[in-house]
C-alpha cells in the first residue's frame, strides 16, 4: 500500500504539468479525488490494514493527500493567472495604431443653396413661413387668380390626389371643387393663407416642397421652391428690383448680371421674368445657357388687385411685390449641375461631393 500510494502521488504530479485547461484540471481531481478517485480508494482500503501498519501508512496517505491537495491547488491557480494573460492580451488595444474617423452627416446639396437662399432673405428682414404641401385647389389657383377655366392652369401639369381615386376626406355636401385636393404646384399657395390670417405689412419667405408631373434633365417631379411676398402701403416694382437684385449678388457674385424680361403670372401685374448673366461663360454666350448669355432663374411682379381681393385686403391700400424661384435650378448654377435628377438619384459618390 505505502508503493502505491507513492506511485499514486508521483502519477498525479506527473499528470497535472500536462493539464493546460480548467476542464483537464477538473478531471483530473476527480481521477484522484473523486468519489471513485484512486486516492479515495486507498483511503477506503485502509480498513483492511493490521493494527500495526495502520498509524504509519496512515500518515503516509495524509501526506499524500495534503501534497497533491496543495499541488491541485497550485495549478488552479497557475491556470487562472495564465487565462487572465490571455484575456488581457486579446483585449488590450494597441494606441499607437490610427483612429476610426466616425462617419458624419451633412445638409444635402439643394438643402445647403436653400439655406443660403434663407440667410440672405433673412438678413432683409423677411421672415420665413410655411404651408402643407397637400394643398386645396383653392389655394393653388383660385385665389391665385387662377380659376377653372384659366388658361395658365394648364401650364401645371398638376397630381391631383381626389380625382385619381385617392380620396381621403369625401367632400360634403355643397361643398364645392375647389377644395379638391392636389400636390401644390408652387409654394405661391402659401402667400394666400398668410395674408388670410395676418394683416399688413407682410414680408415672408416661403422655402418647401413643390410638385409638378414632370421629368426631364431640368425637372424632376418634386421639386424646391422658394416664394417671396412682401406688403405694405407703398411697396414698388423698384423695391422688387432692389431686393432681387441684392439677393443675386450675395448668391451668384458681384460681378453678376439681372435683367427683367416682361412676362406673365396671374398672380402678378405686372410680372416679370429674371434672368442673371450666365455663371458659367460670364455672358458670353456657351451651352449651358444656349448660347444667349442669360439664365433665368426667377419669376415675379405686383401683386395682382384680385389676389389682394382673395385675402379681403383692399388693394387702394396696400401694394405688394411678388417673387418664386426654384431651387434646385440655382443649386444647379452653383455647383455646375448638368442634370437636375442626380439630385434625387441618392448616389453617395455624387452627393459627398459637397
Ligand atoms: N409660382 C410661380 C411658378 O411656380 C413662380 C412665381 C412667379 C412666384 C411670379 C411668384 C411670382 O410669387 O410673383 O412658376
Amino acid at each position: 500500500m505505502k508503493a502505491e500510494l507513492e506511485a499514486i502521488q508521483a502519477e498525479a504530479l506527473e499528470a497535472l504539468k500536462a493539464v493546460k485547461t480548467p476542464d483537464a484540471l477538473e478531471s483530473l481531481r476527480i481521477t484522484y479525488f473523486g468519489r471513485r478517485g484512486k486516492l479515495t480508494d486507498v483511503m477506503k482500503g485502509m480498513g483492511t490494514l493490521s493494527k500495526a501498519e495502520r498509524p504509519a501508512i496512515g500518515k503516509l496517505a495524509n501526506e499524500v493527500r495534503t501534497t497533491l491537495t496543495q499541488a491541485f491547488e497550485k495549478a488552479t491557480e497557475a491556470l487562472h493567472h495564465q487565462q487572465q494573460a490571455q484575456q488581457l492580451e486579446a483585449e488590450s488595444v494597441d494606441i499607437t495604431l490610427p483612429g476610426r474617423k466616425p462617419a458624419y452627416g451633412k445638409a444635402h446639396p439643394v438643402m445647403q443653396t436653400l439655406e443660403r437662399i434663407e440667410a440672405i432673405f433673412s438678413q432683409m428682414g423677411f421672415q420665413v413661413a410655411t404651408g402643407p404641401e397637400v394643398e386645396m385647389e383653392y389655394y393653388n389657383f383660385d385665389a391665385l387668380n387662377t380659376p377653372a377655366d384659366h388658361p395658365a392652369r394648364d401650364l401645371h401639369d398638376t397630381f391631383y390626389l381626389e380625382a385619381r381615386g385617392w380620396k381621403q376626406h369625401p367632400q360634403e355636401e355643397g361643398e364645392d371643387a375647389r377644395s379638391e385636393r392636389l400636390l401644390r404646384t408652387h409654394t405661391s399657395p402659401v402667400q394666400i393663407r398668410v395674408m388670410e390670417n395676418q394683416k399688413p405689412p407682410v414680408r415672408i419667405i416661403v422655402p418647401g416642397k413643390a410638385y409638378r408631373v414632370d421629368y426631364d434633365v431640368s425637372h424632376t417631379p418634386m421639386f424646391h421652391q422658394v416664394e417671396g411676398l412682401l406688403v405694405d402701403t407703398h411697396a414698388t416694382f423698384s423695391e422688387l428690383k432692389g431686393v432681387l437684385a441684392s439677393f443675386v449678388r450675395q448668391m451668384f457674385g458681384e460681378q453678376t448680371q439681372m435683367r427683367f424680361r416682361p412676362h406673365f403670372f396671374p398672380f402678378t401685374e405686372p410680372s416679370a421674368e429674371i434672368d442673371i448673366s450666365c455663371t458659367v461663360c460670364q455672358g458670353k454666350g456657351c451651352r449651358s445657357c444656349g448660347h444667349t448669355g442669360w439664365i433665368e432663374i426667377l419669376g415675379a411682379g405686383s401683386v395682382d388687385p384680385e389676389v389682394f381681393h382673395a385675402v379681403n385686403y383692399n388693394p387702394a391700400e396696400v401694394t405688394g411685390f411678388a417673387f418664386g424661384m426654384g431651387v434646385e435650378r440655382i443649386a444647379n448654377l452653383q455647383f455646375r449641375i448638368p442634370d437636375i435628377r442626380t439630385f434625387y438619384e441618392n448616389d453617395l459618390r455624387f452627393l459627398r461631393q459637397f
